[in-house]
C-alpha cells in the first residue's frame, strides 16, 4: 500500500479497515474489528502522511465502498479521491454496490498482486478498459506477491513473518490471533490445526497417512497416539514455498546441513519438526518422526519407521511398485523400508540429484540388520 501511495504521489493515504466486507465471508479464526484496527495503526505508524480511519468499523452493517466514499467526499469536497485496490478485484468490480457511483466519486488505482497471476494483467483487457475508461490507473509497480489469505495460512506455523511489520506480528502473537496459539491437545484439535495449513488437495494424503500409521501400529506395535500425531503433522510446512522455508530457517536459526538446504523436498521435514517442537510443544518422539519422515535415518525406532512407511504407502499413493511395497510393509517392515529407500534413491538418481546422506545411512544400517 505504501508503494502504491508513493507511486501515485498522494498527499495523504487513508487506511480504512472494513467491518464486514461485502464480498467475502470472514472466517471464524479472523481477528475482531478492534484487533484489525489496532494492527492497521501499527502498520501505518512508520508510513508518511498516513492516517487510519475507523469510519467503517463505527458504521453498522456491511461496509460498502460507495457509502464510505460518499462520506469522504463530504469531508473533503475539494480533494480528488483515489481508491486503491488489488488488480484481482477489477473483474468483480461491476458486482459491487453502485459501481458507477463509486467511479464518479473516486478514481481507481489498481496494483498488481502476483507476477505469475493472470488476474494481475486483467486490467489490460478491452472489457476492463471500456468499463473503467480514464477512471482507472493501472500501477506499474512490483507485484506484492502475497495475499492476506496466504499470510493467515503461514503464520500459525511461524512462517511468513517477513510479510508483516514487526510490531504487527508481535501483536498477533500477544493476542494469539489467526491460530497462533492453538489448542492441540486432542487429536481432533490437532487435525483442525493441521488441515488448513495444507493445500486442500494434500489433506487426503495427511488423512491417509494417519490411517495407515494406525494400521501399521496394530501390526508392529508402537505408540498409536505418537504415530497419529506425527502423521497429522508430518507435512505441516509442505505448503510453504522454498523461499519461505529458507526464511524460516534463517529466522529461527534452524540448523540444516548444506545438502538439506539444497533439496527443496527435504526442507519441509526440518521446518515441520521445528513447528512440532517449538510451536506445538510435541513430544520428542513425535518431533523425531516428523524430522525423519522423508529421508529416514539409521536405527529408527518403531514409531519413526511406521510414520516413514505410512507416508510412503498410504492409500492415495500411486506409483509403480506401491502394491508390492504395501504388502511387504505388513510382512517385514525393515525390508519394506529398504525397498522404499531403494525406490527413492533410484528416483533421485534419475533426476540427476545426489542421494541424501541420511537416506544412504538408513539404508546401510538396515541392510546390515536384515538378511
Ligand atoms: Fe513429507
Ligand atoms: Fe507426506
Amino acid at each position: 500500500m505504501a508503494g502504491a501511495a508513493k507511486a501515485l504521489g498522494l498527499d495523504r493515504l487513508l487506511l480504512i479497515p472494513d467491518k464486514i466486507p461485502p464480498h467475502k465471508a470472514l472466517q471464524a479464526s479472523s481477528a475482531t474489528a478492534e484487533d484489525r484496527l489496532e494492527m492497521t495503526k501499527l502498520a501505518a505508524k512508520n508510513l508518511e502522511n498516513c492516517t487510519v480511519s475507523d469510519m467503517e468499523l463505527r458504521r453498522e452493517g456491511r461496509s460498502y465502498t460507495v457509502d464510505t466514499l460518499r462520506i469522504l467526499k463530504e469531508q473533503y469536497p475539494r480533494d480528488e479521491l483515489i481508491f486503491i485496490m488489488g488488480s484481482d478485484m477489477l473483474m468483480s468490480f461491476h458486482t459491487w454496490r453502485e459501481p458507477k457511483e463509486i467511479l464518479s466519486l473516486a478514481r481507481i488505482a489498481a496494483f498488481p498482486r502476483m507476477a505469475d497471476d493472470e488476474m494481475t494483467h486483467c486490467g489490460n483487457t478491452e472489457a476492463i478498459r471500456a468499463y473503467f475508461g480514464d477512471r482507472l490507473t493501472l500501477m506499474n509497480i512490483e507485484p506484492v506477491e502475497i495475499s492476506s489469505t496466504r499470510v493467515r495460512q503461514l503464520i500459525p506455523v511461524g512462517a511468513g513473518v517477513e510479510y508483516l511489520e514487526g510490531e504487527v506480528y508481535d501483536y498477533i502473537l500477544k493476542k494469539g490471533l489467526y491460530r497462533t496459539a492453538p489448542a492441540t491437545e486432542t487429536l481432533q484439535q490437532l487435525r483442525d490445526f493441521s488441515y488448513p495449513c495444507h493445500k486442500a488437495k494434500r489433506v487426503p494424503h495427511v488423512q491417509g497417512c494417519e490411517k495407515e500409521a494406525v494400521k501399521l501400529c496394530e501390526r508392529w506395535g508402537g505408540d498409536e497416539n505418537t504415530v497419529r500425531r506425527a502423521a497429522i503433522l508430518h507435512d505441516i510446512t509442505k505448503a510453504l514455498t522454498y523461499k519461505e522455508q529458507l526464511k524460516m530457517c534463517e529466522r529461527y536459526d534452524i540448523l540444516t546441513d548444506s545438502s538439506e538446504i539444497g533439496e527443496e523436498k527435504l526442507l519441509h521435514s526440518i521446518t515441520g519438526a521445528y513447528v512440532a517442537e517449538k510451536v506445538l510443544r510435541e513430544s520428542e518422539n513425535v518431533v523425531s518422526c516428523v524430522r525423519w519422515h522423508t529421508t529416514g535415518k539409521p536405527d529408527m525406532n518403531i514409531e519413526e519407521k511406521i510414520v516413514f512407511m505410512a507416508d510412503y504407502i498410504e492409500e492415495n499413493r500411486k506409483f509403480p511398485g506401491v502394491d508390492a511395497l504395501r504388502e511387504l510393509a505388513y510382512k517385514d517392515l525393515d525390508a519394506a523400508i529398504i525397498y522404499g529407500l531403494e525406490l527413492t534413491m533410484d528416483e533421485i538418481k534419475e533426476r540427476g540429484r545426489q542421494v541424501h546422506g541420511n537416506s544412504l545411512a538408513a539404508y546401510r544400517f538396515l541392510k546390515g540388520n536384515v538378511q
